[in-house]
């Protein structure tokens, strides 16, 4: 079964709060999204691989260690999770960024994917899914599905607010692939929407509505 990482960081659940906030500007909510998404990449790298090396700092020869092994690709989900891709690039600066287009069919809640577009190397990189609200798990699981057609075996997703719900769907769905949530919830409502959650995260990220 994945791994679970929920952020108890006092940095994050105050960021949260803000994006919940429906009286938080577009602009505001943009840059929080980023800062969060930042904030929780530091942790979803720990396990990166490092190897060491010899620098001559100004004083003398030292070993040191630098990152090694696999590179990094972020695949935001369409439209979302792009409000989290500059966040993370800001710690990850050499990731390439591919993109999953996805939208949940109003009617049935069914995801259905219209674009995707990933790095031509995609299959030799860690694959970190963003996007910030896991509802039923049905974007998520089919965005991962659709990298894995593709030779992609790496993948980790990372994700703002999750209902329990979704996070279940997601572990049984695609075992291998931790899940790092920054807040969960308490549940769906009928439209499946989260509660409390924030609303529609891409309407509030490009003011929509
Ligand atoms: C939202 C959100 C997720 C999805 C989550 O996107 O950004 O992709 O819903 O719901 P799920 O877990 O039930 O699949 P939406 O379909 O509203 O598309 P948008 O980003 O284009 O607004
Ligand atoms: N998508 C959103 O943007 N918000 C939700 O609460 C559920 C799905």
């Amino acid at each position: 079964m994945s791994k679970v990482t929920r952020f108890d960081h006092p940095l994050v659940q105050h960021k949260i709060s803000k994006i919940r906030d429906k009286n938080t500007t577009t602009k505001s909510f943009r840059e929080l999204v980023e800062e969060i998404a930042m904030l929780m990449v530091y942790e979803a790298t720990r396990d990166l691989k490092l190897e060491e090396v010899e620098v001559e700092t100004p004083i003398c020869t030292t070993k040191t260690k630098v990152l090694a092994g696999r590179s990094i690709g972020i695949i935001p989900i369409l439209r979302a999770g792009l409000g989290m891709v500059n966040g993370i690039l800001n710690l990850v600066p050499n990731a390439k960024v591919g993109h999953i287009g996805l939208y949940r069919d109003p009617e049935t809640f069914q995801p259905v994917e219209y674009y995707c577009k990933l790095p031509v190397d995609a299959t030799e990189r860690e694959l970190y899914v963003i996007d910030p609200m896991l509802a039923t798990g049905g974007s998520a699981i089919d965005a991962i599905s659709s990298l894995k057609k593709r030779g992609v075996k790496h993948i980790k997703f990372l994700c703002l607010i999750a209902a329990p719900e979704g996070i279940e769907a997601l572990q049984e769905a695609h075992p291998d692939v931790d899940i790092f949530v920054a807040s969960v919830d308490e549940r769906l409502d009928g439209h499946k929407y989260i509660i409390p959650g924030l609303g529609d995260a891409g309407d509030r990220l490009f003011g929509t509505k």
